[in-house]
């Protein structure tokens, strides 16, 4: 039995049968092409979040589809017993890329933390130091498993789940002051994501970061640089540490670099991957010829198609834009963000809820977060008119609303 077009069915069998852990909008897409999603009654919305910015390089890209559908045909899946091609290649493509040597495959970007966090305590170990403290900002998010959410520095992730795992410090994001007080002889690592992506869209502030790497270097603790959202050109560059001309000693990356089939990466320097020896970490799918093939199709795509200078382009038109109507809606607070990644607040007298709904009856997808900001992350081959019918929408809506008054 199918039910694939059949959105009541499809709804009345998730509520029956899928924990209830989202509260999904009311639609279900069935097809996907370039920027667009189509539901199962035929509508097209520009998907202007990408699926939480993961489809990189757009939807049904042909290149991406035939990796796929060519890699499924030959091999799907054979474990990390053997040595496999494909992630041989995405590991030296990764590395090519940027700071590091040595690259872990997992999932997801929790996985992808939870090996970080894992490599970070294990590097002091096997140096024989007694360090484990891992300092992350308050606002930040991590993950969901039980290491990241310690590391996520809101509480609301913690709480139904304590015990969680012990050894985490929570500081205020861009607090050079309480980063320092929060140092020990015992912080293994500084994990910090460059731009707060599910708290708002805050970026980091370039003499913080400065401070952070300068204090690493200081003190031997290793800087987690968290890009599973920021990274794979999401701000239009590769990564987001590019931005501020300093390197960490772990990446994590996730959402984009497989354009939608899931996907963890752990990355690092060869130094710092001595924190791992065989049999010490692992996964039965991370790693896999599936997921590679998407990988490496990904970052072909990216390089062949210009997406980085077109994430670029495209991202500062729409915030120059978005800033315009900051300038002339009062119901706009703040527009912050870098390349496609960029987070619109509204007062108090729109809620970040209200608003999606409003986008998505006019055809734009973009999420909520927290009470009163929007984000948007959308494909990173949108083109510039695309973009700039969604800011057409939102002073539509904007200008409507005010009228309202
Ligand atoms: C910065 C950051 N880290 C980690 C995660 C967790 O990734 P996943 O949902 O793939 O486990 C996310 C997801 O939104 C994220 O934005």
């Amino acid at each position: 039995m199918s039910i694939e077009n059949d959105l009541y069915l499809t709804k009345d069998y998730d509520k029956k049968y899928c924990m209830q852990v989202f509260a999904p909008l009311d639609v279900a897409f069935v097809k996907g092409k370039g920027s667009y999603l189509y539901d199962t009654e035929g509508n097209k919305y520009l998907d202007m979040i990408g699926g939480i910015a993961v489809n990189s390089v757009g939807h049904g890209h042909p290149v991406l589809t035939k990796a796929i559908a060519d890699q499924a045909k030959k091999l799907i899946h054979c474990s990390n017993y053997y040595y496999i091609p494909g992630r041989s290649e995405l590991a030296y493509n990764l590395c090519r890329k940027s700071f590091a040597e040595k690259v872990f495959f997992s999932n997801s970007g929790a996985e992808a933390n939870e090996a970080a966090i894992k490599l970070a305590r294990g590097y002091f170990h096997y140096k024989g130091e007694d360090r484990y403290e891992i300092i992350t900002a308050k606002m930040s998010f991590h993950g969901r498993t039980m290491a990241t959410i310690a590391a996520t520095g809101q509480e609301k992730f913690r709480t139904p789940f304590e015990p969680v795992t012990p050894g985490f410090k929570y500081i205020e994001f861009n607090n050079i002051d309480e980063l320092y007080e929060a140092v020990t002889d015992k912080t293994a690592a500084i994990m910090l994501e460059l731009i707060q992506g599910e708290s708002g869209v805050h970026p980091a502030a370039p003499d913080f970061v400065l401070e952070v790497r300068n204090l690493c270097n200081e003190k031997g603790i290793l800087f987690i640089d968290d890009e599973i959202q920021t990274g794979v050109g999401r701000t239009g560059k590769m990564f987001c540490y590019e931005h501020y001309g300093v390197k960490p000693d772990i990446m994590t990356l996730a959402k984009g670099l497989a354009g939608g089939v899931p996907i963890g990466a752990t990355l690092c320097t060869d130094e710092v991957a001595t924190g791992f020896h065989v049999g010490d970490h692992g996964s039965t799918f991370g790693g896999n010829p599936l997921a590679m093939a998407a990988g490496n199709a990904v970052l072909g795509i990216i390089t062949e198609e210009g997406l980085l200078s077109n994430a670029d382009y495209v991202g500062d038109a729409m915030m120059t834009e978005l800033q315009r109507l900051a300038q002339k809606y009062p119901q706009v607070v703040q527009v912050r963000g870098r390349g496609l990644l960029i987070g619109i607040e509204f007062n108090s007298l729109i809620s970040a809820s209200m608003m999606r709904s409003v986008l998505f009856k006019k055809g734009f997808l973009v999420s909520a977060i927290g009470t009163s900001t929007i984000r948007i992350a959308p494909p990173l081959s949108i083109a510039k008119y695309e973009a700039m019918s969604f800011v057409t929408a939102l002073e539509k809506i904007l200008k409507e609303e005010s009228k309202n008054k």
